[in-house]
């Protein structure tokens, strides 16, 4: 018996349980097909999910019901990116990290399990037509985030490199995505290749080769920093995932306020409805 946080309130249904077609997101109750560690830190899980939810777009998110890791309740849902979507067989793919207790209840998840979800929601990154190379700069927990660009790209025919900075190789995750589509570089913490300096290299080298017809960044502030210098230097477009603690994710709230900068003034947006994906030249950091 798995035990919620809440009980279930329906978003995006009408009142006889129906999900209208204008709905953008809806809560449904998605079976568990398979949940796995991938290494000491991160747990793959794949549900099947609803017609709705598997409309999701690369770096929109879904609003997990955490299931309690002890007897103390979980309060609000915890937000994760969709990592993979297999419109084919049905199936939604995430890959958290298992960080505090609502990830900690998520991980007790197993096969036949029902998972509460509310999306897909916010808004996801975008490819422009004209981009054929792109550059995608991650680490930690925004890889799992910027997975899924590996998909777009893919059903596009464009090209990505993609610089996944981690502590240890095992945690340059996504690696096998981004291959199908691409170059891997992973930089590391254990051989000193993270360095901002060397990653501002590869990206300098990357322009100089024409592979950088756009940026996309997620999980680091440092990268995000370098990456927003470099792209302002040359006029390359970019967009960056922010991960902000959320409480709704549906906009009423106001917690996932940040401060942005568009067009030279301060202004404040919802990362959960205006983003999580921003114009990487209007995002502040965290
Ligand atoms: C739009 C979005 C997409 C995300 N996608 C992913 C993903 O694909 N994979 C993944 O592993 N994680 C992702 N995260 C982060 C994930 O939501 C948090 O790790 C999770 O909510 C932590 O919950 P917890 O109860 O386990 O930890 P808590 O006990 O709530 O917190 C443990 C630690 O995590 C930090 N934390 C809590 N909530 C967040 C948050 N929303 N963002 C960042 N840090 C947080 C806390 O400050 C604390 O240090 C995403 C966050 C956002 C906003
Ligand atoms: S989390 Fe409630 S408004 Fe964004």
């Amino acid at each position: 018996m798995i035990k919620y946080a809440s009980s279930a309130i329906t978003v995006g249904k009408t009142t006889d349980g129906h999900s209208p077609a204008h709905a953008p997101a809806e809560e449904s109750l998605c079976p568990v097909v398979a949940h796995e560690w991938v290494n000491d830190e991160y747990k793959h899980l794949v549900v099947k999910a609803s017609p709705k939810a598997l409309a999701a777009q690369p770096g929109q998110f879904f609003q997990l019901l955490c299931p309690s890791p002890d007897e103390v309740e979980v309060w609000f849902r915890r937000p994760q990116s969709v990592y993979r979507v297999a419109r084919s067989s049905e199936r939604l793919e995430f890959l958290y990290k298992v960080v505090g207790r609502g990830t900690q209840g998520l991980a007790t998840l197993e096969p036949g399990d029902m998972l509460g979800m509310v999306g897909p929601l916010g808004i996801g990154f975008t490819l422009e037509p004209q981009w054929k190379n792109v550059v995608v700069l991650g680490r930690g927990v925004g890889l799992a985030t910027m997975a899924p660009i590996s998909q777009l790209a893919g059903e596009h025919g464009v090209r990505v490199t993609a610089i996944l900075s981690a502590r240890s190789p095992e945690l340059a995750l996504a690696a096998d995505l981004f291959e199908n589509v691409g170059t891997v570089i992973k930089v590391l913490d254990t051989d000193g290749s993270s360095a901002v300096d060397n990653v501002e290299r590869i990206l300098r080298r990357l322009i100089a080769e024409n592979k950088a017809d756009a940026f996309f960044t997620c999980g680091s502030n440092r990268l995000l920093q370098l990456m927003k210098r470099v792209a302002r230097e040359h006029g390359i477009p970019g967009q960056a995932a922010m991960e902000q603690i959320m409480a709704c994710g549906l906009g009423p709230c106001y917690i996932c306020v940040r401060t942005f900068e568009v067009n030279g003034k301060k202004e404040m947006r919802r990362v959960c409805v205006e983003g999580p994906v921003f114009d990487l030249q209007e995002v502040l950091g965290w």
